[in-house]
């Protein structure tokens, strides 16, 4: 068994260039969902169930490119990925591409336990949800103004540019350790606007969207995901960690990698067994908040 642990926890609600009105917002969100996660932590409940409650909050949370307030695609639909893992068993579940469903990391965590499966997409996960009575949301309640408005620019052609049609933008995440000594991570998006129907990105795909290994670190990663998935961001930043850097070292350079290797953009947060954290993004700002021992709220848009 492990020696009690100080638990610890991070959540990140994206990085891009946040547009400093949304700041607030942006705080507020990972706030919430910092305090969600913790109130599990400090009762000595299990980082994945406290990975879970983060998420879900930020799910609820329009601010975020995750459950409610997602992309539209080009059909104009949202499709959700998520997954969450457990660092203590290498377990995971997984889902991509999923519509009607508020919480798909709470879908995500059924995958990992009541099928024999760890990663289910499209209607065959949706199909699963329905058998295990998750229910099934009506589009508009994923839906907000904001989207419809985008969705409504980018077919008339008059939304971004095709320069900005990849940038990252809201993807969520959280990563914590517990006080039993376990690691989990989990990382939940709508994906990227205007994106092919059936589109998945790094968020879904273990070890590039999270990973979570206990002998290791925790990670969830945010940002482009065509370019996160090319270098597995998420255990290349653990097996770094495995190898003796510090989360803080091991975040620095995996985006030091993504940035040299792919061009593309994007963060990530990371913690390991010994209480220790990281936080790095090659974007202009990543959103994020901190729990520590005793409650503390560290909370804030970091600038690059
Ligand atoms: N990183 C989120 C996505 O590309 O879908």
């Amino acid at each position: 068994m492990n020696a009690p642990s100080s638990p610890l926890l991070v959540v990140h609600g994206g990085a891009w260039e946040i547009p400093p009105q949304d700041h607030p917002a942006h705080i507020a969100g990972c706030r919430q969902a910092a305090e969600a996660g913790w109130a599990i932590l400090a009762r000595g409940g299990p980082a994945l169930e406290a990975v879970e409650a983060a998420v879900r909050q930020m799910e609820d949370d329009p601010t975020f490119d995750a459950g409610r307030g997602s992309f539209l695609n080009t059909a104009g639909e949202v499709e959700l990925d998520a997954i969450i893992m457990d660092g203590s068993t290498l377990n995971l579940g997984a889902v991509a591409a999923v519509q009607h469903i508020q919480h798909p990391v709470s879908l995500a965590r059924l995958v990992m336990t009541e099928s024999a499966h760890a990663f289910l997409a499209g209607r065959g996960a949706e199909a699963f949800a329905r058998a295990h009575g998750v229910p099934e949301c009506p589009p508009d309640a994923l839906l907000v103004g904001r989207e419809l408005k985008r969705w409504h620019d980018l077919q008339a052609g008059a939304g971004p540019q095709p320069a900005d049609y990849f940038h990252p933008a809201d993807t969520v995440g959280a990563v914590a350790l517990d006080r039993a000594g376990n690691l989990a991570a989990a990382t939940s998006t709508g994906g990227t606007p205007n994106k092919l129907p059936g589109r998945v990105g790094d968020s879904p795909l273990v070890g590039s969207g999270a990973y979570a290994d206990n002998r290791s670190a925790a990670v969830s990663a945010t940002g482009v995901g065509e370019a996160l998935m090319k270098v597995v961001i998420s255990k290349t930043a653990c097996d770094l960690v495995e190898r003796g850097a510090t989360p803080q070292e091991a975040a620095d350079a995996v985006i030091a990698t993504l940035a040299e290797r792919t061009g593309g953009y994007g963060g990530v947060i990371v913690v390991d067994p010994l209480g220790r954290y990281g936080i790095a993004h090659n974007t202009s700002y990543i959103a994020h908040a901190v729990v520590s021992a005793g409650g503390h709220v560290e909370v804030g848009i970091r600038r690059r």
